[in-house]
């Protein structure tokens, strides 16, 4: 191995002490790479080098994992609770790094005091207090939720459905509008308005997901539509948060307003379509004067001799 890439190699972005942990591992690593790092070709070398580091440093995270997780992943632990690291781990929450306590807190570090009030630890909320210890980082959509028909039963009676209900507590994935369903949405009332909801919201979703695939399109063939796809995020954002007022006019009269917006998008999509169309023909129509350009310079040349 040469003097560079040893560098490359002992320069990881972890701190020294979580590298500490596993410094066994790195040294087996590091026996086999010089071996292979011989045999193949500068290229590869990098790639598998780099590859090699990307292990490392995952593997230094998991050294660095809560200790919630070694008490809670363990046999003793009563099946209920067990399951729990394993659902977590499969959420959109684990891949955006948000972990057990950044929701019921405690501290991550140290095992005898990681459940002590001291230490910032609230444990399980109850039924009504759910909306809020999601929404410490959820504010806007707890905004629309408190007050919304839902957020209005759930404070009144406790009749209402909380985040939890929709959304479970550590399996959570993406949200999108199957979320809404005949099965969970008929427990406590008809599905009806549930229904007329859904339409509203599957319309202006696909048009989301049309324009989506054009503004791609167009920038995979060198078209520049920054603009647009600013405009495609803030319009989503602002969309995905109208489902939890559950007020049906109120959805039906925003989803024409972004519906709106969102031809609006669409014409410009449209244009820079056309606008590419123009230009291939374009360069069509320039190598076609060259090539005929070329043929006379030919012909012109083999009369004059
Ligand atoms: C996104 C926030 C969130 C994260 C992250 C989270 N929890 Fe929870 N947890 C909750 C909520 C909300 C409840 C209450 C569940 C309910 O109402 O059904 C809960 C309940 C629990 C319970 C009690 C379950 C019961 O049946 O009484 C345990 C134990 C628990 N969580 C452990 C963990 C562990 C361990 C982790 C990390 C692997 C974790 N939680 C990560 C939100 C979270
Ligand atoms: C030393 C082992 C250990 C550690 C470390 C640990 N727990 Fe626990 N936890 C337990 C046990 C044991 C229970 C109770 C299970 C039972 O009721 O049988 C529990 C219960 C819970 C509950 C449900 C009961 C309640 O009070 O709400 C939550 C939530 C929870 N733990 C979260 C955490 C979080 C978050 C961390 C890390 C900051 C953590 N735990 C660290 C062992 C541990
Ligand atoms: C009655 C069911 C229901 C309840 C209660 C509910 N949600 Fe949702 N949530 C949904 C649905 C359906 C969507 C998808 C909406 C869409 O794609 O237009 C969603 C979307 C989301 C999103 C994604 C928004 C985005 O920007 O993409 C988050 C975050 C969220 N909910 C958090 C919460 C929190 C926090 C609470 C409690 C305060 C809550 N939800 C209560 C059904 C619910
Ligand atoms: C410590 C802050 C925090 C807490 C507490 C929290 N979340 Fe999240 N949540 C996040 C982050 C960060 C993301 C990932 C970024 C994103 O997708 O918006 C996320 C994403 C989500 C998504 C997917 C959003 C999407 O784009 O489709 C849902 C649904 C969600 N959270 C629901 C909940 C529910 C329900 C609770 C309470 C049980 C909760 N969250 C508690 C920080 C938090
Ligand atoms: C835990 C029970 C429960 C569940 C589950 C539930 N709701 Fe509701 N919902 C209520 C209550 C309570 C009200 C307020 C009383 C009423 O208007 O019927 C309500 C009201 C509504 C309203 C009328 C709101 C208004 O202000 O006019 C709509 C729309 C609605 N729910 C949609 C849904 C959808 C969509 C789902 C599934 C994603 C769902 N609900 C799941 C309990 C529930």
């Amino acid at each position: 191995m040469s003097k560079d890439q040893s560098e490359i190699w002992t320069k990881p972005t972890v701190s020294a002490s979580t590298y500490g942990n596993t410094v066994a591992s790195v040294q087996n690593i590091r026996a086999a790479m010089q071996k292979n790092c011989k045999m193949t070709s500068m290229r590869y070398l990098l790639a598998f080098c780099l590859m090699l580091l990307w292990a490392t440093v995952a593997a230094a995270q998991t050294g660095n994992e809560p200790v919630c997780i070694q008490c809670h992943d363990a046999d003793m632990m009563k099946p209920a609770f067990r399951k729990i690291p394993a659902e977590w781990r499969q959420s959109w929450h684990h891949q955006n790094g948000v972990s057990c306590h950044d929701c019921h807190g405690g501290d991550p570090t140290d095992a005898a005091m990681a459940m002590s009030p001291q230490r910032g630890f609230v444990g399980t909320p109850k039924y009504q207090g759910v909306p809020e210890f999601c929404g410490k980082c959820h504010v806007g959509i707890l905004k629309n939720y408190i007050e919304s028909g839902h957020g209005k039963a759930l404070k009144a009676s406790g009749s209402g459905p909380n985040c939890v209900t929709c959304h479970g507590a550590h399996d959570i994935r993406k949200a999108n509008i199957d979320i809404i369903n005949e099965q969970r949405c008929s427990q406590c009332h008809t599905y009806e308005r549930a229904g007329i909801m859904k339409q509203a919201l599957f319309a202006t979703e696909r048009k989301i997901r049309d324009i989506e695939n054009a503004l791609k399109k167009l920038s995979s063939q060198g078209m520049y539509t920054a603009e647009e796809d600013k405009t495609l995020f803030r319009t989503e954002a602002e969309f995905r948060t109208l489902f939890h007022t559950v007020d049906v006019s109120l959805v039906k009269e925003k989803t024409d307003g972004f519906d709106k917006q969102l031809d609006g998008l669409r014409k410009k999509t449209d244009s820079l379509f056309a606008e590419l169309e123009s230009r291939k023909s374009f360069t069509g129509l320039l190598t076609l004067l060259f090539a005929g350009a070329g043929v006379v310079v030919y012909l012109l040349a083999k009369t004059y001799r």
